[in-house]
């Protein structure tokens, strides 16, 4: 198998990430800029179905070759789902993660709950349409700790001091809500 399937996101953290998991199920995943592609799409949705759907085809009209779009973000609990949809609007670019974590000062550890969330639109070559979604709880740390990963990763543990950012490429990959949503879409592409 090798399709070819255009990544609709300039995202950088989220493109490598899926560059990874589909090129090693035979892939061959082409970035906007790859594809020739300069746009940047304004996310008015107010769910992750909706942003997904939205970026997706945008891109498809361009293209009209198969895309994947992926929207995502953190939820906490704490804050009643915050900052969810709004996860790269949050704060300044550099202040996202210190806002979460000056919200969630003195919050017992059992009160940090949170889940990672990621809706992936994929349409085809006949535009037909599809999500897939996939999920990972955890907890919100009371530091940044670990250097790997993007965007809330170093906040995020996946269990007791260990955050997202402390783990390997592949050790993400096998439990985030992104490469959960990608092994649906990759099982769904294969039946
Ligand atoms: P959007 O899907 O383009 O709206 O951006 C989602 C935002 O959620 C990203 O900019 C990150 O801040 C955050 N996010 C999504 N997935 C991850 C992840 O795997 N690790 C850390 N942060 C993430």
């Amino acid at each position: 198998m090798n399709r070819k399937i255009i990544a609709a996101t300039n995202n950088k953290g989220k493109l490598i990430e899926l560059v990874k998991i589909l090129s090693e199920r035979g892939f061959e995943v082409l970035s906007l800029k790859q594809a020739a592609i300069e746009i940047d799409i304004e996310e008015t949705g107010t769910t992750f179905e909706e942003n997904a759907l939205l970026k997706a085809r945008e891109i498809y009209k361009i293209a009209k070759i198969p895309v994947i779009a992926d929207d995502s973000g953190l939820e906490v609990d704490y804050l009643n789902g915050a900052p969810g949809v709004y996860s790269a609007r949050y704060a300044e670019p550099g202040k996202r993660r210190a806002k979460v974590l000056e919200k969630l000062q003195n919050v017992p550890y059992e009160k940090r709950t949170a889940k990672f969330v990621c809706c992936i639109c994929y349409i085809d070559e006949n535009a037909d349409e599809q999500l897939f979604y996939g999920a990972c709880e955890g907890k919100i740390s009371y530091e940044n700790k670990g250097e790997n990963g993007f965007g809330y990763d170093p906040i995020f543990e996946v269990r007791e001091g260990v955050t997202m950012a402390m783990l390997t490429d592949d050790e993400k990959n096998a439990i985030s809500h992104r490469g959960r949503a990608l092994e649906k879409f990759v099982n769904y592409l294969q039946k």
